[in-house]
């Protein structure tokens, strides 16, 4: 079931990380570094790191941070040996043959995941067809959606039965457990008795299909009226919503210049069969960070198509932003008389869909005809909330040029002096980076925090101890020396000396690697911590590091202070005249020693 150490070793070796990661964040130099804006939070100053030479990366905001391998099961939702088999397709690596098999057939949580969503998907389709089963949805999808039997085929449509024990049923028989049903979120169980049941029942299927092929989730709409409208799979091993676009499987390998964005499914369906196979939509939730990076990767230009109402309208303006921010092009489109798009075509076909198409707006062009339309120019109080409001709007762009573009456009719609909106929106703009600056350092602190808490639940109980460990640790990770030292007994240092249990279990693995005949490698720390926790352990590094005296003593005392610790902490529990006691030895000692020297 492992890898070898060697290949994974390989594997990292002939990776470039710069290159990998440049795919995904856009990379400047500076000096041995490169930096750029995090893609594991929002962040308006690059504070993103990524060391060619040591073959890490690192995030001073969020702490994210590891090797290769970390990356691609942080960017890629992946499980350390997808990662690692990613990885060596990407380097031309044949996975290594003994474990090769195993490698590849291995049933992890993900896989077993998807295998099951693929049998579910078969089932759904075969009921939808079947008229004892299907009927209802079969009729919904062609009387009142109107789609054709090719589109129902093409998009792998079914129909999930009024039963609430069928598809288990059909997956016990397949070998698929209760608990293995549950975590897929194709079963639930009930709270009260415990009972395990189909989730999706009386309702069309709609399976949700990553960039690879494989079913990850599903979506699964009512007949009626009745409420929820649909129902969607929760985040499973295998489907992250907050990332996974539904049709974009179809729509990446259409080679149009642009992608249309929608909310619903039957959007997407409904433009597919009309022959725009580039839309796509998110799936029951609003677009984010992770979508438009996700969209980012497949095209340059993005026509948002939401639904005419105020929510959509609200949801357009926060899709625009995200996807200005990942650097796509942004058009809304306006349609008038239908609520969506799949209404829109229904009532006014495909030729004046496409016409409304290259009709569509730019974000900035739309967001001003909304703040325009919104005020009376004749009134002056109006025409001054409305400069002010595009200032703001137009403050939000990063491009001097595109500033300076807008501002003169809304200066002829003002019929205002462009000097003046140019020196209200340069006002707003360096108040506004202020004002993010300050948040910015409020917020890292606070993740700081949290993050030592759920990493780390024992650091809070003993600060000192922990950080005593963190030092050690560092200094662990950095110098060959000082394993060698630890393993051959030179320097007093077990496991026993470490109070909190993740900094045990990190020492632990560290020496590990150390003895094992691979040796101590960073990235193989991955295969026994979570991408969290190595991001945890490599600020260990990261803060040792930056200390410029590193010495043998270093370590003799940062292992000194470790045992003080872990004695005060032994201590503390017990009396608290030993504890004076201790402390009036050490004293002593201190004293004695300067004696010595003196
Ligand atoms: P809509 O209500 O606009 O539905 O929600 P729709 O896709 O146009 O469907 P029809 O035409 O009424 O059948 C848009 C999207 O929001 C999510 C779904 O992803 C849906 O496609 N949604 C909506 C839910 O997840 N749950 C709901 O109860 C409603
Ligand atoms: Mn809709």
């Amino acid at each position: 079931m492992r890898l070898p150490e060697n290949f994974i070793q390989e594997v990292v070796e002939r990776t470039d990380i710069e290159e990998l990661i440049g795919r995904y964040v856009t990379l400047k130099r500076t000096g041995a570094n490169y930096v750029g804006r995090c893609p594991f939070h929002n962040e308006k100053t690059p504070s993103f790191t990524v060391s060619p030479q040591k073959r890490i990366f690192y995030c001073f905001g969020c702490q994210a941070g590891g090797s290769v391998i970390t990356f691609m099961q942080k960017a890629e939702n992946m499980d350390f040996m997808e990662a690692v088999e990613a990885l060596a397709n990407r380097a031309g690596l044949p996975m290594p043959k003994d474990s090769g098999g195993q490698a590849t057939d291995r049933t992890t949580p993900r896989k077993r995941v998807l295998e099951m969503n693929l049998e579910a998907a078969r089932f759904f389709r075969a009921c939808l067809f079947d008229p004892r089963y299907g009927q209802a949805g079969m009729e919904y999808f062609k009387k009142n959606r109107r789609l054709s039997e090719a589109t129902i085929k093409h998009f792998g449509l079914g129909y999930a039965p009024n039963d609430f024990g069928m598809l288990r049923r059909h997956m016990h028989q397949k070998g698929y457990t209760d608990d293995e049903l549950v975590e897929a979120y194709l079963c639930a169980r009930s709270q009260k008795n415990g009972n395990v049941y189909d989730i999706f029942r009386n309702r069309v299927m709609f399976p949700i299909i990553d960039t690879s092929g494989n079913v990850v989730a599903f979506g699964g709409r009512v007949l009626d009226d009745s409420k929820p409208k649909y129902l969607n799979s929760s985040d499973t091993p295998a489907f992250k919503k907050s990332k996974h676009l539904f049709a974009l499987n179809y729509a990446k390998g259409v080679c149009a210049e642009q992608m249309l964005l929608c909310e619903g499914y039957m959007d997407v369906i409904a433009l597919h069969a009309a022959g725009f196979e580039y839309a796509v939509a998110t799936l029951g939730t609003a677009i984010t960070p992770e979508h438009a990076r996700v969209l980012s990767k497949y095209t340059k230009k993005v026509i948002i198509s939401y639904d005419s109402d105020e929510a959509g309208q609200n949801a357009a303006n926060k899709a625009m932003r995200l996807l200005g921010e990942v650097g796509i092009e942004v058009r809304v489109l306006k349609l008038t008389g239908a609520k969506d798009p799949d209404e829109y075509i229904t009532k006014f076909g495909a030729e004046r869909f496409r016409r409304a198409l290259t009709e569509s707006r730019t974000g900035f062009d739309h967001k001003m005809d909304a703040i325009l339309s919104a005020h009376d120019l004749t009134v002056s109080t109006e025409k001054i909330k409305a400069s002010k409001e595009l200032c703001a709007l137009i403050s939000e762009y990063h491009s001097p040029i595109e500033r300076r573009v807008y501002t003169a456009q809304a200066a002829t719609a003002l019929n205002m002096p462009v000097d003046v909106l140019t020196n209200s929106v340069e006002q707003i703009r360096s108040k506004r980076i202020k004002d993010i600056r300050r948040k910015q350092s409020r917020e890292a602190e606070a993740t700081l925090k949290n993050f030592g808490d759920r990493i780390n639940p024992d650091s809070a109980k003993s600060p000192r101890a922990s950080s005593a460990e963190e030092a050690v640790i560092g200094l662990l990770l950095i110098y060959e020396e000082y394993r060698n030292a630890v393993s051959a007994g030179e320097v007093e240092l077990t496991a026993e000396n470490f109070v909190t249990e993740f900094h045990r279990s990190v020492f632990e693995e560290i020496m590990r690697l150390h003895e094992s005949p691979s040796g101590f490698r960073f990235e193989l720390l991955g295969m026994r911590f979570s991408p969290d926790e190595v991001g945890r352990i490599e600020r260990c590094e990261m803060a040792r590091q930056q200390l410029s005296h590193n010495g043998p003593e270093v370590f003799r005392s940062a292992t000194e202070a470790l045992r003080d610790a872990q004695r005060m902490q032994t201590l503390q529990e017990g009396d608290l005249s030993a504890r004076l006691e201790y402390l009036r030895n050490k004293k002593a000692n201190l004293h004695k020693g300067k004696a010595d020297t003196q």
